[in-house]
Protein backbone atom coordinates (compact mmCIF):
# COMPACT_ATOMS: atom_id res chain seq x y z
CA UNK A 1 0.00 0.00 0.00
CA UNK A 2 1.63 3.21 -0.85
CA UNK A 3 0.23 6.16 1.53
CA UNK A 4 1.19 9.57 -0.35
CA UNK A 5 1.65 12.23 2.28
CA UNK A 6 1.74 15.51 0.00
CA UNK A 7 3.03 15.76 -4.07
CA UNK A 8 6.58 14.08 -4.05
CA UNK A 9 6.42 12.54 -1.06
CA UNK A 10 4.83 9.36 -0.55
CA UNK A 11 5.97 5.58 1.06
CA UNK A 12 4.94 1.93 1.00
CA UNK A 13 3.21 1.19 3.95
CA UNK A 14 5.05 -2.27 4.41
CA UNK A 15 7.81 -1.34 4.47
CA UNK A 16 7.55 0.53 7.42
CA UNK A 17 4.92 -0.61 9.42
CA UNK A 18 3.63 -4.59 9.72
CA UNK A 19 0.19 -4.69 10.61
CA UNK A 20 -0.80 -6.88 13.65
CA UNK A 21 -4.03 -8.84 13.00
CA UNK A 22 -6.23 -9.70 16.66
CA UNK A 23 -5.94 -13.41 17.34
CA UNK A 24 -8.73 -15.45 18.64
CA UNK A 25 -9.86 -17.64 21.83
CA UNK A 26 -12.39 -20.27 22.12
CA UNK A 27 -12.67 -19.81 26.17
CA UNK A 28 -16.60 -19.93 26.76
CA UNK A 29 -17.51 -22.12 29.61
CA UNK A 30 -14.25 -20.62 31.43
CA UNK A 31 -14.74 -21.08 35.96
CA UNK A 32 -15.80 -18.39 37.55
CA UNK A 33 -14.88 -15.72 34.66
CA UNK A 34 -18.46 -15.16 32.84
CA UNK A 35 -19.00 -15.48 28.96
CA UNK A 36 -19.90 -11.83 29.08
CA UNK A 37 -16.91 -10.81 30.43
CA UNK A 38 -14.75 -12.28 27.88
CA UNK A 39 -16.56 -11.36 24.97
CA UNK A 40 -16.39 -7.77 26.79
CA UNK A 41 -12.58 -8.26 27.25
CA UNK A 42 -12.12 -9.52 23.64
CA UNK A 43 -13.39 -6.31 22.51
CA UNK A 44 -11.48 -4.45 24.47
CA UNK A 45 -8.13 -6.11 23.42
CA UNK A 46 -8.63 -5.51 19.70
CA UNK A 47 -8.79 -2.00 20.25
CA UNK A 48 -5.07 -1.94 21.39
CA UNK A 49 -4.27 -4.08 17.99
CA UNK A 50 -6.15 -1.33 16.24
CA UNK A 51 -4.63 1.28 18.63
CA UNK A 52 -1.08 -0.28 18.25
CA UNK A 53 -1.72 -0.33 14.01
CA UNK A 54 -2.96 3.41 14.02
CA UNK A 55 0.13 4.43 16.14
CA UNK A 56 2.64 2.66 13.44
CA UNK A 57 1.00 4.43 11.03
CA UNK A 58 0.95 7.96 11.68
CA UNK A 59 4.37 7.49 13.27
CA UNK A 60 5.80 6.01 9.96
CA UNK A 61 4.18 8.86 8.42
CA UNK A 62 6.00 11.63 10.37
CA UNK A 63 9.11 9.73 10.11
CA UNK A 64 8.53 9.77 5.84
CA UNK A 65 8.28 13.00 6.13
CA UNK A 66 11.24 13.55 7.51
CA UNK A 67 9.34 15.43 10.57
CA UNK A 68 10.58 13.21 13.62
CA UNK A 69 11.82 15.53 16.45
CA UNK A 70 12.11 14.75 20.21
CA UNK A 71 11.45 17.82 21.01
CA UNK A 72 7.77 18.03 19.03
CA UNK A 73 5.24 17.14 22.01
CA UNK A 74 3.14 15.95 19.82
CA UNK A 75 5.87 13.25 18.07
CA UNK A 76 7.12 12.58 21.68
CA UNK A 77 3.18 11.55 22.97
CA UNK A 78 2.70 9.13 20.13
CA UNK A 79 6.02 7.17 20.83
CA UNK A 80 5.11 7.49 24.59
CA UNK A 81 1.78 6.05 23.57
CA UNK A 82 3.31 2.96 22.01
CA UNK A 83 4.42 1.56 25.17
CA UNK A 84 1.23 1.72 26.65
CA UNK A 85 -0.70 0.38 23.23
CA UNK A 86 2.00 -2.28 22.40
CA UNK A 87 2.20 -4.01 26.18
CA UNK A 88 -2.28 -3.72 26.54
CA UNK A 89 -2.14 -5.75 23.17
CA UNK A 90 0.64 -8.29 24.24
CA UNK A 91 -0.32 -8.52 27.53
CA UNK A 92 -3.62 -9.64 26.90
CA UNK A 93 -2.64 -12.41 24.32
CA UNK A 94 -0.21 -13.79 27.27
CA UNK A 95 -3.65 -13.52 29.69
CA UNK A 96 -6.17 -15.11 27.07
CA UNK A 97 -3.20 -17.97 25.98
CA UNK A 98 -2.61 -18.93 29.69
CA UNK A 99 -6.29 -19.97 30.18
CA UNK A 100 -8.26 -22.89 29.13
CA UNK A 101 -11.20 -24.78 29.79
CA UNK A 102 -10.00 -27.66 29.82
CA UNK A 103 -7.53 -26.81 32.66
CA UNK A 104 -5.35 -29.63 33.96
CA UNK A 105 -3.65 -29.79 37.51
CA UNK A 106 -0.12 -28.85 38.36
CA UNK A 107 1.99 -30.86 40.71
CA UNK A 108 5.20 -31.94 38.70
CA UNK A 109 7.45 -31.08 36.23
CA UNK A 110 10.02 -28.30 34.75
CA UNK A 111 7.48 -25.47 35.85
CA UNK A 112 6.55 -26.51 39.14
CA UNK A 113 9.62 -27.12 39.95
CA UNK A 114 10.74 -23.83 39.09
CA UNK A 115 8.15 -21.29 41.03
CA UNK A 116 8.94 -23.79 44.10
CA UNK A 117 12.86 -23.15 43.89
CA UNK A 118 12.07 -19.72 44.25
CA UNK A 119 9.85 -19.42 46.45
CA UNK A 120 10.44 -22.08 48.59
CA UNK A 121 7.50 -24.38 47.32
CA UNK A 122 4.57 -24.07 44.70
CA UNK A 123 1.88 -22.69 47.07
CA UNK A 124 4.43 -20.10 48.64
CA UNK A 125 4.91 -19.14 45.03
CA UNK A 126 0.54 -18.92 44.37
CA UNK A 127 0.37 -17.16 48.28
CA UNK A 128 2.66 -14.36 47.03
CA UNK A 129 1.55 -14.38 43.33
CA UNK A 130 -2.03 -13.42 44.65
CA UNK A 131 -0.77 -11.11 46.67
CA UNK A 132 1.27 -9.16 43.99
CA UNK A 133 -2.32 -9.05 42.17
CA UNK A 134 -4.62 -7.99 44.82
CA UNK A 135 -2.42 -4.48 45.18
CA UNK A 136 -4.72 -1.89 44.55
CA UNK A 137 -4.82 0.14 41.84
CA UNK A 138 -5.28 -1.28 38.01
CA UNK A 139 -2.82 -3.08 36.49
CA UNK A 140 -0.85 -7.04 35.81
CA UNK A 141 0.60 -9.62 38.21
CA UNK A 142 3.62 -11.43 36.29
CA UNK A 143 5.46 -14.15 37.13
CA UNK A 144 8.75 -13.65 35.39
CA UNK A 145 11.48 -15.84 34.54
CA UNK A 146 15.04 -14.57 34.72
CA UNK A 147 17.65 -15.80 32.40
CA UNK A 148 20.67 -15.11 33.76
CA UNK A 149 19.95 -16.81 36.82
CA UNK A 150 16.76 -19.21 36.34
CA UNK A 151 14.71 -17.30 39.01
CA UNK A 152 11.44 -16.18 38.84
CA UNK A 153 10.22 -12.99 40.06
CA UNK A 154 6.79 -12.50 40.58
CA UNK A 155 5.97 -8.59 39.64
CA UNK A 156 3.27 -5.82 39.21
CA UNK A 157 2.90 -3.71 36.45
CA UNK A 158 0.94 -0.76 36.20
CA UNK A 159 -0.74 0.31 33.64
CA UNK A 160 0.54 -2.00 30.91
CA UNK A 161 3.54 -0.44 30.52
CA UNK A 162 5.15 0.26 33.84
CA UNK A 163 7.20 -2.36 35.75
CA UNK A 164 7.94 -4.65 33.29
CA UNK A 165 11.59 -6.36 34.13
CA UNK A 166 14.25 -6.17 31.07
CA UNK A 167 14.93 -9.03 29.28
CA UNK A 168 12.91 -11.72 31.86
CA UNK A 169 10.18 -13.85 30.42
CA UNK A 170 6.52 -13.71 31.09
CA UNK A 171 5.33 -17.45 32.53
CA UNK A 172 1.98 -16.67 34.17
CA UNK A 173 0.69 -13.35 33.33
CA UNK A 174 -2.72 -12.08 34.97
CA UNK A 175 -5.01 -9.09 33.96
CA UNK A 176 -5.95 -7.25 37.33
CA UNK A 177 -7.68 -4.19 35.81
CA UNK A 178 -11.50 -4.02 36.76
CA UNK A 179 -13.00 -4.80 33.66
CA UNK A 180 -11.26 -8.23 33.68
CA UNK A 181 -13.75 -8.82 36.13
CA UNK A 182 -16.49 -6.52 37.37
CA UNK A 183 -18.90 -8.17 35.45
CA UNK A 184 -18.60 -11.08 37.85
CA UNK A 185 -17.35 -9.71 41.15
CA UNK A 186 -17.68 -6.42 42.95
CA UNK A 187 -13.95 -4.65 43.53
CA UNK A 188 -13.82 -5.69 46.82
CA UNK A 189 -14.19 -9.52 45.83
CA UNK A 190 -10.75 -9.09 43.36
CA UNK A 191 -9.55 -12.34 45.31
CA UNK A 192 -12.22 -14.71 43.83
CA UNK A 193 -11.54 -13.35 40.52
CA UNK A 194 -7.74 -14.56 41.27
CA UNK A 195 -8.54 -17.70 42.19
CA UNK A 196 -10.93 -17.84 39.47
CA UNK A 197 -8.39 -17.36 37.35
CA UNK A 198 -5.90 -20.11 38.76
CA UNK A 199 -8.87 -22.30 38.27
CA UNK A 200 -8.62 -22.09 34.78
CA UNK A 201 -4.84 -21.79 34.19
CA UNK A 202 -3.39 -23.02 31.41
CA UNK A 203 -0.20 -24.94 33.23
CA UNK A 204 0.87 -26.70 29.79
CA UNK A 205 0.87 -23.73 28.06
CA UNK A 206 2.99 -21.55 30.89
CA UNK A 207 5.80 -24.34 31.01
CA UNK A 208 5.93 -23.71 27.24
CA UNK A 209 7.26 -20.19 28.17
CA UNK A 210 10.14 -21.58 29.73
CA UNK A 211 13.62 -21.21 28.02
CA UNK A 212 14.19 -24.18 25.90
CA UNK A 213 17.74 -24.77 26.83
CA UNK A 214 19.87 -24.93 23.77
CA UNK A 215 17.64 -23.55 21.23
CA UNK A 216 16.52 -20.09 22.62
CA UNK A 217 13.30 -20.16 21.74
CA UNK A 218 11.77 -17.88 24.99
CA UNK A 219 8.82 -16.47 25.84
CA UNK A 220 6.56 -16.82 22.40
CA UNK A 221 3.07 -15.77 22.98
CA UNK A 222 1.53 -18.31 21.12
CA UNK A 223 3.62 -21.39 20.77
CA UNK A 224 3.48 -23.80 17.83
FE1 LIG B 1 -7.77 -6.39 30.20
Amino acid sequence: MTVRLKPGISFHMNTLTAAYTPKKWSLAGLQGISDATLEMHFGLYEGYVKNVNLLNERLAGIRAAGKAAGADPAYAELVRRLGFEYNGMRLHEYYFDNMTTQPGEIGTGKLYNALGETYGGFDEWKKDFVAVGGMRGIGWAIAYYDLANGRITNSWINDHENGHLAGFVPLVVLDVWEHAFIKDYKPADRGKYIEAFFANIDWRRCETRLPQSGNGVTGKVTPT
